[in-house]
């Protein structure tokens, strides 16, 4: 029997798009991971998370395991939102919703605001994951260009006004990823910040702020939209997956009570209680801080070691945007076709992302491919540069 017939006209028009994850290259077991964008094995603390588990159900017994009943599960939106206080996000209880990830929260807000004629603003390129999920909604987008300082806000109003002028539908959406980009690295400068703040009540639209690497600064932390947003538009996006453990899957979205309660609506009690419980004793026990200044200095280190040894082996004709946190470096390398480059470098031993996943026409990120430095040592980072820098 054939089961097309009875999907939704919504599930019709998604699965004519590619399947989700099938973007993700086959990379062989032994090569150096300069493709992963996940944490260092070394830095899941997976022994105070062993310690927290224990604790939690000495604590609370049986609690944590039914649907609900956990008192953690709000003390765990509690110290999201102290955690929010401290870099001057203010919100109450109602205007957190803990997802199952930052993708949850994604997905659930692509549920209430997109038809499948509305317009959603993406950069270019962008998270593919994002991606995927808009696409399950809507196949129209509004494409804005990156540079060296992020979202290109320039180009935004041009597009916007352009729109306008010749009567299309303005985008209700915006998704940007402003800190530490997701695969460029790059930092929306403050005075593009407040530019986009600008068009965003001009053009009326909503920004979807995903900070996923917020924390993960080396020197200083920006100050995130959700800070200057004076009406409500920017729905905050954070996540766990970055710092802690991303197979905890817990993320949140932060904005009007009169968002959350309509996302809440449709995310019921789908909850992982005893993953948040869990993540909620750790908070706890062992402060975050501690944490971070140890990701602050290892991902420094790493990212460190990669863009010395793309100035020592690269040739001159590549070029790359330095970070100031996160995990990636995006690389140009003019007139090469990374995926067939891609294929070169797994069979020696190294492997990285090529550019064209993170577009929307791939085409686009031909010549660019995106470097992870998170998730390998420093010597082996420095050997999988030398080793791409020897085919390109
Ligand atoms: C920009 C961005 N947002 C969200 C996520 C995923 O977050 P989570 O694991 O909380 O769903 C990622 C992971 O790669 C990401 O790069």
């Amino acid at each position: 029997m054939k089961m097309e017939a009875f999907y939704s006209n919504n599930i019709k028009n998604a699965i004519q798009n590619d399947p989700p994850g099938e973007w993700m290259p086959y990379i062989p077991a032994d090569c150096i991971r300069l493709s992963s964008g996940f944490p260092a094995p070394s830095l899941v603390p997976v022994k105070q998370l062993k310690e927290s588990v224990g604790q939690l159900l000495d604590e609370e017994q049986d609690l944590p395991l039914h649907y609900l009943g956990t008192p953690k599960m709000d003390q765990l939106k509690q110290q999201i939102i102290e955690r929010l206080d401290e870099r001057e996000m203010k919100f109450a209880m109602e205007e957190v919703l803990v997802t199952a990830g930052a993708c949850q929260a994604i997905d659930l807000i692509a549920r209430i605001f997109i038809d499948e004629d509305t317009v959603v603003a993406v950069e270019s390129p962008t998270y593919m994951e994002a991606l995927e999920i808009f696409q399950n909604y809507t196949n129209s987008f509004m494409e804005i260009p990156i540079d060296e300082d992020g979202l290109q806000t320039e180009k935004l109003e041009d597009l916007l006004t352009e729109r306008q002028g010749n009567g299309l539908p303005l985008p209700k959406v915006l998704y940007t990823i402003p800190t530490f980009h997701n695969p460029t690295g790059t930092t929306l400068t403050a005075e593009r910040r407040t530019h986009l703040l600008k068009l965003a009540t001009q053009f009326d639209f909503l920004i979807v702020e995903d900070d996923a690497y917020g924390d993960l600064y080396f020197d200083d932390q920006p100050t995130p939209l959700k800070v200057f947003d004076k009406d409500g538009r920017v729905l905050y996006l954070g996540s766990f997956s970055k710092v802690v453990a991303p197979g905890l899957r817990i993320g949140w979205v932060a904005a009007t009570k009169e968002i959350i309660e309509t996302l809440f609506w449709f995310k019921k009690d789908l909850d992982h209680p005893f993953a948040q419980a869990v993540m909620s004793t750790y908070l706890r026990d062992y402060p975050l801080k501690k944490q971070l200044s140890l990701l602050h200095k290892s991902y420094k280190e790493k990212c460190d070691s990669m863009i010395d040894a793309l100035a020592k082996y690269m040739p001159d004709s590549v070029s790359w945007y330095v970070p100031r946190g996160g995990y990636f470096v995006w690389m140009k390398v003019p007139g090469e076709d990374t995926s067939k480059l891609l294929e070169q470098a797994t069979q020696k031993g190294v492997s990285f992302l090529p550019g064209k996943y993170f577009f929307l026409n791939q085409q686009d990120g031909k010549e660019w491919l995106r470097l992870s430095f998170s998730y390998e040592e420093p010597t082996a980072i420095v050997d999988g540069v030398k080793k791409l820098s020897e085919i390109i």
